[in-house]
């Protein structure tokens, strides 16, 4: 809902705020008209006929863009509890105004039509924007001509490769390699889930055979070294490819320490990563109740060493990684105990897209590491750079989306699964207080969440394409690719004698 049902305009005033982009902050007041930001200013006139909001003391910032959401994923034979609505209706009530789910085509299936049931799923469904990643599986020319496609007229700019899941959708080295390279034509973003898969298939085979079959055996046999080792390789395929990279979920420090070290060598990398990473750890498969612990299983798990989320967070606060998602793909208790008698069942993932703006805040703003304009850069920017509806999304000027939130950054609230909007029956950060809380919530001049009530609507959200050749991820990748091109030395030939190897050596 842009403009009203009696033909007149939607129109919000957002009165003597703190606006916060992630370049400058200053006090002033924002008009929305139709859903579009019509001014940025201070001390403007209050028009008639505005829904006024004061913002006085209140920080006001673009919403949040989660980078990474398994809405309604059909995974290891059960489908994510959280569908477009809930999901996106839970987003919107923690300050998030975009989300970018992933198609997961099937091995063999098309992409296109995969791509289609997805859109087909959440059209009807989103309370917010949306855009779509899409995973290749399986490789092929089909696969190549499709990716074509789906970059030149369906606005996706961005292809998820696993090297884990073997056998589901891991694809290996020279596929991954020739994936990268059909990016970098196509100027899309590839983007990689780093675990080693068959040191995964190995180790958790193993680790049955020694009786381990809950779900600390899912941590133990993913040592930090199989993700670590993944992300290398990743770097190096990419590198090899003349395209950039995209870590999904980086959740370890050394994998975070890869990407902080191919940034530095000059490498176009990304890291990216999650709520849960950045809010609690892995200490929780040690459980003794067993739901509890299957509650916290995703892949690449969440690290048992307690100090992990606050050196990520310190990463993220200094450009070491640049951006956050949640990877939200939850599981109620009677799906994840498909895995009860063996963790390898278990459906990997968590919850995320409500909290991650709270968390964010709570150890990044308000323990001192970061501060508001970074927050915004982590949250909302630096993914509408990266994914190219920047400055549309992810900035509060005029000409942009009104995707606004009204954030009282002293406030708290308690994380439950009682209170939360998400469909999932448990909340991995559980107990947890945060400051930072959305009183308001804007998506495309809706106001989706007002004082604190959340009054989102059902297909409400669009989707956003994300168009290819971002400047922020291929700005400076031709010449790169050009200076680094192989040289041929040009000389005469040789003419000198040749070993006879035909009497054999
Ligand atoms: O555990 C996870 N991460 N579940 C979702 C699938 C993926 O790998 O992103
Ligand atoms: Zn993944
Ligand atoms: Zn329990
Ligand atoms: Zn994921």
């Amino acid at each position: 809902m842009t403009e009203q049902a009696n033909g007149r305009k939607n129109i919000v005033f957002i009165k003597n705020g703190q606006i916060v982009n992630d370049d400058f902050s200053f006090q002033g007041d924002v008009l929305i008209e139709d859903g579009i930001i019509k001014e940025v200013g201070t001390s403007l006139n209050t028009p008639a006929d505005a829904r006024v909001i004061d913002a006085e003391g209140k920080f006001v910032m673009p919403g949040g863009i989660d980078t990474h959401t398994h809405l309604q994923m059909p995974f290891m034979g059960t489908v994510s509890a959280d569908d477009f609505y809930s999901g996106t209706r839970a987003a919107l009530a923690g300050g998030t105004t975009m989300i970018i789910d992933f198609v997961i085509p099937q091995k063999n299936e098309s992409l296109l039509e995969a791509f289609e049931k997805w859109r087909g799923w959440a059209d009807p469904r989103v309370c917010c924007d949306y855009g779509l990643h899409v995973a290749v599986t399986w490789w092929g020319d089909q696969v190549a001509q499709e990716m074509q496609t789906l970059s030149q007229d369906r606005g996706v700019n961005s292809y998820k490769v696993f090297m884990a899941y073997k056998d589901v959708m891991m694809l290996e080295d020279p596929e991954i390699y020739k994936c990268f390279k059909v990016c970098r034509e196509l100027g899309a973003l590839p983007m990689v889930h780093a675990e080693n898969g068959h040191l995964i298939a190995i180790k958790s085979a193993e680790m049955i055979d020694q009786g381990i079959t809950g779900p600390e055996g899912h941590l133990q046999c993913r040592p930090v070294e199989v993700e670590e080792e993944a992300t290398q390789r990743a770097v190096t395929i990419a590198n090899e490819a003349g395209s950039p990279l995209y870590v999904v979920h980086v959740m370890s420090k050394p994998s975070a320490n890869v990407v902080s070290k191919a940034r530095r060598e000059g490498k176009i990398v990304f890291g990216e990563p999650t709520a849960a990473g950045l809010g609690t750890d892995g200490s929780h498969h040690f459980d003794q109740c067993w739901h509890h612990a299957a509650a916290y299983v995703m892949g690449p798990p969440l690290r048992a060493d307690p100090t992990t989320p606050g050196y990520l967070m310190d990463l993220l606060a200094n450009d070491d990684l640049q951006l956050t998602g949640t990877d939200n793909c939850t599981f109620n208790t009677n799906q994840k105990a498909l895995g009860k008698d063996d963790f390898r069942r278990i459906p990997n993932g968590v919850n995320g897209v409500e909290d991650r703006m709270s968390i964010i805040w709570e150890k990044g703003v308000h323990s001192g590491k970061m501060d508001p304009c970074r927050y915004v850069a982590v949250t909302s920017t630096t993914a509408a750079k990266v994914f190219n509806v920047y400055p549309k999304k992810g900035r509060i000027a005029e000409g942009s989306d009104a995707d606004i939130i009204i954030w009282n950054g002293e406030t708290t609230r308690t994380i439950s699964a009682e209170t939360h909007h998400q469909a999932v029956d448990f909340n991995i950060f559980e107990g947890m207080t945060c400051h930072g809380v959305a009183e308001y919530v804007i998506t495309r001049g809706e106001i989706a969440v007002d004082n604190g009530e959340v009054k989102a609507t059902e297909g409400h959200g669009k989707f956003v394409p994300t168009p290819p050749n971002a400047q922020f991820v291929y700005g400076r990748l031709p010449m790169r690719n050009k200076v680094a091109s192989p040289v041929k030395v040009e000389r005469d030939p040789y003419t000198g004698p040749i070993i006879d190897l035909s009497e054999g050596a």
